[in-house]
């Protein structure tokens, strides 16, 4: 099963037609970019994926328990905090697994045996998720992103509109969803970093789609094309300079 499926889909926004009756799946592993002239619907489609525009017709099918990773083209953040404290709110919930391991181990020290079993697999459970690397993989990624240049106790509100942008961008990546669905995420980049960014999501298992104006860009990361034109929405095997050879402009 796909892990998307979408059925049927037409959408206009007033006489503004985007797309009729168009089909689009997503599978796991596929890696696709998302093209189109300005205006074509690219950044429409993604948010008809995660569901925040309800379109005129048509049927969006996820699997169940998909965990998706959306960056907007104009992400907004919470303030007070610092990057730090941020980045780390990506594995809140092995936080949370932490917690329940001291107070199983508390309750084993107590005399209750039975916490001991329970302590002991929440502790594998945190080994398995990486958590006592979480440090090394927030410092990887705001590396990566130029972040850790500018330290990471330091305070969002102090942030430019493209360090925030960066810092959005870096959580997602550190959540690891199944399914990273980016809007032109190499608007706040500079070359650099657009490197390492592509380097990362081509090495990725998990699935994405990525909408970007730029094709080198799109070159590296992208096994699949997904071509919004001419009110339909097609999708092309192969990478973006296949794609070109194999579109009939
Ligand atoms: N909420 C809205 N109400 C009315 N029109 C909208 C709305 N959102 C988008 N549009 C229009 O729908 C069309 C598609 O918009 P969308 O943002 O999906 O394009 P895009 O392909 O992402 O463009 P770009 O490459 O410039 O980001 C545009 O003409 C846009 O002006
Ligand atoms: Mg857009």
């Amino acid at each position: 099963m796909s892990l998307l499926e979408i059925e049927g889909l037409t959408h206009s926004f007033g006489e503004n037609l985007l797309y009729k009756n168009a089909d689009f799946s997503l599978n796991r592993g596929e890696h696709i970019g998302v093209v189109g002239q300005n205006g074509t619907g690219k950044s429409t489609l993604i948010k008809i994926c995660t569901e925040q525009i309800m379109p005129d017709a048509g049927r969006v099918t996820w699997q169940p328990n998909t965990s998706v990773g959306y960056l907007d083209q104009y992400a907004e953040i919470e303030k007070d905090m610092t990057m730090q404290s941020f980045l780390k709110s990506a594995f809140s919930s092995l936080y949370q697994l932490e917690r329940e391991m001291a107070m199983a181990y508390e309750k084993a020290a107590m005399g209750d045996m039975e916490y001991l079993s329970l302590a002991a697999k929440h502790q594998e459970q945190l080994e398995i998720h990486d958590f006592y690397s979480i440090d090394t993989q927030i410092e990887q990624v705001a590396n990566g992103l130029g972040l850790l240049a500018i330290g990471l106790d330091r305070p969002i509100d102090q942030m430019s509109g493209g360090q925030r942008a960066k810092v959005i961008l870096a959580k997602l990546l550190l959540e690891k969803p199944e399914v990273l669905l980016l809007d032109e995420p190499t608007n706040f980049l500079d070359k650099e970093h657009i490197t390492w960014l592509s380097d990362y999501l081509s090495g990725l298992d998990n699935a994405f789609m990525v909408v970007s104006h730029d094709y080198a860009f799109l070159e590296k990361i992208a096994n699949r094309i997904c071509d919004i034109d001419n009110d339909s929405i097609t999708k092309y095997y192969g990478t973006y300079s296949e794609f070109l050879r194999k579109k009939r402009f």
